[in-house]
């Protein structure tokens, strides 16, 4: 089974051919590097990037894949949640292929595609198991109880950690994505520079929170020289970041334990940092297994919304005409 996945639930512009529901043929990610400019993705400009470029990015993912239009036995788009202007844009573009070609079609829940990510690459993920999906609108823990079937075990009260990274990073100059710049400054800092509070650390807590921390950085920043910022800006991103990735860690592995796991996995954005998973691997017990995709996967990316909407679509699950934008859609 063949099927072409389109992502542009934000500023990521992606299109990718999954066989099977597990093999990647192609993933093309145009990751829209204008909104660095305005410290966060402009809703609008986004929207209007996507409209330029899908055409193309399709059709490279088509020719990487080596198939055409007409090899594909399904088509799968993400419906939300994210930026309204920016999902009508997929979802227009796959009605319309699928008006003129008949071919069947299946609106895909962003979060579930992250989920699916884990497939892409590491077959030996079994359910059940918890995963974590850590991005810049997410930070939601689930019970995968099978494919298909989850159980959200807890999300953010406020911010996503993604969200926190970009705002840090703003505050302390270093551009946006922050995510990225963030681990790129922490190298070589010292990550016990600052105790930066972790929130809502009792077990049995699989609620989020990152304003508080957000907060924290801002008030300690407040009252110090610049000149102490710039000499401790590694030290500072580092111990941000440490108590980011510190409280993601600390909550999965709770989760695990209480549901007698032994495979977690982490996607989304923020899976992409090297602090997270080696924090994971420090923590996590000898008998946990702990699966991340590769940095491509983790992001938005065309290839996991193929691979869920492959997986609905073999179970005969079909969209229609009337599938619309959901920005604040939940799983
Ligand atoms: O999953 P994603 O590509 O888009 C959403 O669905 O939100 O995640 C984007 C988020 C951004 O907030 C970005 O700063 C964060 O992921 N991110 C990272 C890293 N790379 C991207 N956060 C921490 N460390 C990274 N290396
Ligand atoms: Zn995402």
């Amino acid at each position: 089974m063949l099927v072409l996945g389109v992502e542009t639930s934000c500023d990521e512009t992606s299109a990718g051919v999954v066989k099977d529901g597990r093999e990647i043929l192609s993933n093309v990610i145009l990751s829209q590097e204008i909104h660095e400019k305005y410290g966060g993705v402009v809703p609008e400009l986004a929207s209007r990037i996507h409209i330029t470029e899908l055409v193309d990015i399709i059709d490279m993912a088509l020719g990487r894949a080596g198939v055409r239009l007409d090899d594909l036995d399904g088509l799968a788009v993400t419906y939300g949640p994210g930026l309204v202007g920016c999902l009508l844009v997929g979802i227009s573009f796959v009605k319309s292929v699928h008006q003129s070609t008949g071919i069947p079609f299946y609106g895909a829940n962003h979060l579930e595609g992250h989920i699916f990510s884990n497939l892409l690459e590491q077959s030996e993920i079994k359910t059940p198991h918890i995963t974590l999906v850590a991005s810049g609108g997410h930070s939601n823990l689930y019970f995968v109880e099978e494919w298909g079937k989850y159980k959200l075990l807890g999300s953010t009260r406020d911010d996503a950690p993604g969200e926190a990274f970009d705002k840090i990073s703003n505050l302390l100059g270093l551009g946006y994505p922050g995510g990225p710049a963030i681990e790129k400054e922490s190298i070589g800092g010292n990550r016990d520079f600052i105790n930066f509070p972790r929130a809502m650390k009792d077990r049995d807590n699989y609620e989020f929170s990152f304003s508080g921390l957000k907060t924290a950085v801002a008030l300690y920043l407040k009252d110090k020289p610049p000149d102490f910022i710039n000499d401790h800006l590694a030290d500072i991103a580092a111990s941000f970041q440490e108590a980011v990735c510190e409280i993601l860690v600390i909550k999965t592995l709770n989760a695990a334990e209480a549901y007698d796991i032994s495979q977690v996995s982490i996607t989304g954005g923020v899976a992409r940092n090297l602090r997270l998973r080696g924090l994971f691997e420090e923590r996590k017990p000898a008998n946990l297994e702990i699966f991340i995709p590769g940095p491509d996967l983790c992001s938005d990316n065309g290839a996991m919304v193929a691979a869920c909407g492959s997986f609905h679509l073999q179970k005969g699950e079909r969209s229609n005409l009337s599938l619309n934008a959901v920005p604040y859609l939940e799983l």
